[in-house]
């Protein structure tokens, strides 16, 4: 079965390739390279022994995304991950944004009436509920005002995937919500690969430790939890890499009543930043040098999962520890600054 992988070069897509390949599935990948590099697909082949089919296609150029789906009317679903992701940039650039992550989102799946099997998974985020009232987060939580042009792509993105069900029966789509995704496959032959200044804790971690960046700096720790520093759930990349394979195969299979499904996706633990620094200090024997600096705006002091609709109805549990993330972004920055 063939699965268009958009954005499939990227940190969580070309896990997923990997995942999907490992299942017997077929990924075709599309990226514009805008945020990842063309040695991924040797990474993977390595991991696989498949070099999945690519193709270097911005999919913010209509006509050519016409024309793929001309071309590839025998997909069996598509993952769509493509999309810029990096919220202080959305809030200097919104528009840069909106066309990157709606606009990209409407051409696909405009073109998916061409095909046979209309199913879609959308990457989404837990920052379409902003600070919850009640932790962990369950999918009923309500919406909040985003926060950012990145974080309002996403509650609009899935607002017109729900449109587009209602409007096709044909068309089936789930959303998943991640939660904080670290680590990398055990190969450390892929990981997650930040341009510029890293704007996630565990890139800025590893970066740090290895002597690319000064300080570590922990944004705040005056926060109302135990240790003053604030709490999220830290999956690592390979359990949501899982997820998605598991999501598809429902869609596939139409295991579901349901259009439009929204799952959330983490370990329902959550973890503060003075934890998983510490965790990364034990597991790479490596201190961390660190300094508090003021709260960040934006960040919520606390979000975790609450895992139990992805249990009980993808049958989907995590299986690596926090430990085991850490180690593998470890090996993983080792292994990129040595070659
Ligand atoms: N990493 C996270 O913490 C996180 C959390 C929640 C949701 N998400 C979402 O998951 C998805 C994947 O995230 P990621 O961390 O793998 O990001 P990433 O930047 O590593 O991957 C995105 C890929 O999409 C490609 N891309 C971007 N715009 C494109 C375009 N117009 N045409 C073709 N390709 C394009 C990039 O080159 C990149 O390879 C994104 O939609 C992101 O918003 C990520």
């Amino acid at each position: 079965m063939k699965i268009l992988v958009t954005g499939g070069l990227g940190y969580i897509g070309s896990h997923t390739v990997v995942a999907l390949q490992n299942e017997g599935y077929e990924p075709i990948v599309i990226d514009n390279l805008s945020n990842s590099s063309i040695e991924v697909l040797d990474g993977i082949e390595k991991i696989t022994g498949k070099r999945p089919e690519f193709h270097q296609l911005d999919l913010r150029v209509k006509t050519d995304v016409e024309r793929f789906f001309e071309r590839n009317i025998d997909l069996s679903g598509i993952i769509h991950f493509a999309a810029s992701k990096a919220v202080g940039e959305s809030v200097k650039n919104p528009l840069l944004y909106y066309e990157n992550n709606i606009n990209t989102l409407v051409y696909v799946l405009q073109n998916m009436k061409y095909l046979t099997h209309q199913n879609f998974i959308f990457s989404s985020s837990c920052t379409v509920y902003g600070q919850a009232d009640e932790l962990p987060i369950t999918e009923h939580a309500p919406i909040k005002t985003a926060m950012s042009p990145y974080g309002n792509t996403k509650q609009i993105g899935e607002e017109i995937i729900q449109d587009a069900c209602k409007a096709n029966s044909e068309f089936s789509a789930i959303s998943l919500r991640y939660f904080n995704p670290i680590g990398a496959h055990e190969s450390a032959l892929i990981g997650e690969l930040p341009l510029g200044v890293p704007q996630n804790l565990m890139p800025f971690i590893t970066q740090t430790a290895i002597g690319l960046r000064d300080k570590l700096s922990v944004f705040g720790n005056n926060y109302p939890t135990p240790d003053g520093t604030c709490i999220r759930d830290y999956i690592h990349v390979m359990d949501l890499a899982e997820a998605h394979v598991i999501a598809l195969k429902r869609l596939i299979d139409k295991a579901s009543d349901s259009q439009f499904g929204v799952f959330n996706l983490g370990t329902g633990t959550g973890s503060s930043v003075m934890e998983v620094i510490n965790a990364f200090e034990r597991v790479s024997e490596t201190s961390i040098n660190y300094k508090i600096a003021d709260r960040r705006s934006g960040d919520v002091t606390s979000a975790y999962a609450h895992t139990e609709k992805a249990k009980n109805v993808l049958g989907w549990a995590t299986k690596y520890s926090l430990d085991d993330a850490v180690k593998s972004a470890w090996k993983w920055e080792q292994y990129i600054r040595k070659t």
